[in-house]
């Protein structure tokens, strides 16, 4: 009875024909977009974090999470080519493992999308803040982190913040221009691209000389990392995890791409090999570079690439790096709390979530009411809480979305094998069973405490809300088509 309401798959694939977008974006727009929402708060402030759990060893942890996200990659090309609508890993479940799933993984993409718009905003602050002290119009310390983040005092101490301004006010604005109508720009994503990419290479050329062996050892202070701790090896592969988080946003371009079925699982790998190559080359260069030992200044840094060039003497390039990242990081944040809306607005819609979030706005034409009201909780997060702890909650939910959408694409073989997939999973029955495997880990990885047990919590809150509200305002419960 739990598990019998499933959405049939002719039936979305209908509804999406019906209002479909205008398709416009080819391959390399998608990469784009792909790489647009992947750089971001993860290689730039995360690198500190990662060294903080696992030293020199960051380095194998940054391969570990890139090979769960290319196996992951590989099982989503399949079910995104083959159901190109909006909505991506919420609406795949509707379609193959029935609404109470749906739910749940809708329920974790709020983690994975407004959480992790917050973390975004938070790591956007470290070297928005860092600018600010640099031309000497720095923020008192306790307006630049929340009450659960830490500052470090003029005397080398460590302290609490109070509230994080400027990743408030950066919430906040990015939220105004999204009820305005600004959304993705394929144009626009492709400078901030190329502003991104140039940043990670200046970093790499340069810091490169300044590699030592020394630095390398010991290489793993931290070990390896057992289940549920949160730290070494693993634990930092599961918080580095967050850093390839995004390529799924080319799924939700699905609507308005020229031919899905060849441009989307071009997109989602191709952006997500990009990343990997220059996320590989910086880890390799930051712990050669500065010595990434858990405690040391590296590890404590808020902005940490620029912190590593200005200790080699590059204080010009620094700078340059720093206002890369200032400039981009807000396009992130966009793409993040866009992505929300338009999930929460397809659940909305769906009869799950409350009518008001499918409201247009009769002249912007945007969703504004679920757009305000992600974009304040969003902003309030983001000034109270430390990008670590928000990125390590984003990436629960993100890895549990994965894990059911690689069950669901092995499910839909089975049980649609007849179906045209435009992209087949190569060695899907291994593929997918390792994809599984990975995002399993790299979970137990995360540390039980704040991260896995507020992830239960918040599965029990959102299990809740569905037999309390959303089951019986379904519309697939009351016979109603989508609108
Ligand atoms: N991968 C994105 C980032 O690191 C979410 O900011």
């Amino acid at each position: 009875m739990l598990f019998d309401r499933v959405k049939p798959l002719d039936q979305i694939l209908a509804t999406a024909e019906k209002r479909s977008l205008k398709r416009q974006l080819g391959a390399f727009s998608l990469m784009m977009l792909g790489i647009g929402a992947i750089i971001g708060t993860g290689i730039f402030v995360l690198t500190s974090v990662a060294a903080q759990k696992a030293g020199p060893g960051m380095m194998y942890s940054f391969v570990i999470s890139g090979i769960v996200c290319a196996l992951t990659a590989l099982v989503y090309a399949e079910i995104a080519a083959m159901v190109p609508v909006a909505g991506s890993a919420y609406t795949y479940s509707y379609a193959v493992l029935g609404e109470l799933i749906a739910w749940m993984v809708g329920w974790a993409l709020i983690l994975e999308y407004a959480v992790a718009a917050s973390a975004v905003a938070v790591g956007w602050s470290g070297y928005a803040n860092g600018f600010l002290a640099s031309v000497g119009a720095g923020l008192p310390l306790w307006l630049t982190a929340g009450p659960w983040d830490t500052v470090v005092l003029p005397d080398g101490t460590v302290a609490s913040g109070g509230f994080n301004l400027v990743a408030f006010i950066v919430s906040l604005l990015v939220t105004w221009l999204l009820v305005a109508g600004t959304s993705k720009s394929a144009k626009f994503t492709s400078v901030l691209v190329m502003v991104k990419i140039l940043a990670l290479t200046l970093f790499i050329v340069l810091a490169f000389p300044a590699v030592k062996s020394a630095n390398f050892y010991p290489m793993l202070p931290q070990g390896w990392g057992t289940p549920l701790s949160g730290t070494g090896v693993l634990g930092a592969a599961a918080s580095i995890f967050f850093a390839y988080v995004g390529f799924d946003a080319v799924s939700t371009a699905s609507e308005e791409t020229v031919n899905p079925n060849r441009n989307i699982p071009i997109g989602l790998i191709g952006s997500l090999a990009i990343c990997t190559v220059f996320y590989l080359l910086v880890a390799y260069v930051a712990v050669g570079a500065a010595g990434a030992q858990p405690g040391g200044s590296l590890a404590l840094a808020k902005d940490p690439l620029a912190f590593i060039l200005r200790d080699i003497g590059h204080p010009l390039v620094a700078r340059i790096v720093g206002s890369a990242a200032i400039l981009a990081l807000p396009s992130v944040v966009l793409m993040m709390i866009y992505g929300q809306t338009r999930i929460l607005f397809t659940m909305a819609r769906d009869g799950l979530m409350p009518k008001a979030f499918a409201k247009v706005h009769p002249r912007y034409h945007t969703p504004h009411v679920v757009t305000i009201i992600t974009g304040v909780f969003v902003a309030f997060f983001a000034a109270m809480f430390p990008v670590g702890k928000l990125a390590d909650i984003s990436n629960s939910g993100t890895l549990f979305a994965f894990f059911m959408v690689a069950l669901g694409v092995m499910v839909l073989r089975k049980t649609d094998p007849g179906r045209a997939r435009p992209f087949r999973t190569p060695l899907v029955w291994i593929v997918g069973p390792l994809a599984m495997a990975g995002c399993v880990l790299l979970f137990f990885s995360l540390g039980w405490n704040p991260t896995i047990k507020y992830f239960c919590i918040w599965a029990v809150f959102g299990l809740l809300v569905y037999f309390l509200f959303s089951r019986k305002h379904s519309n697939l419960a009351r016979g109603i088509d989508i609108e």
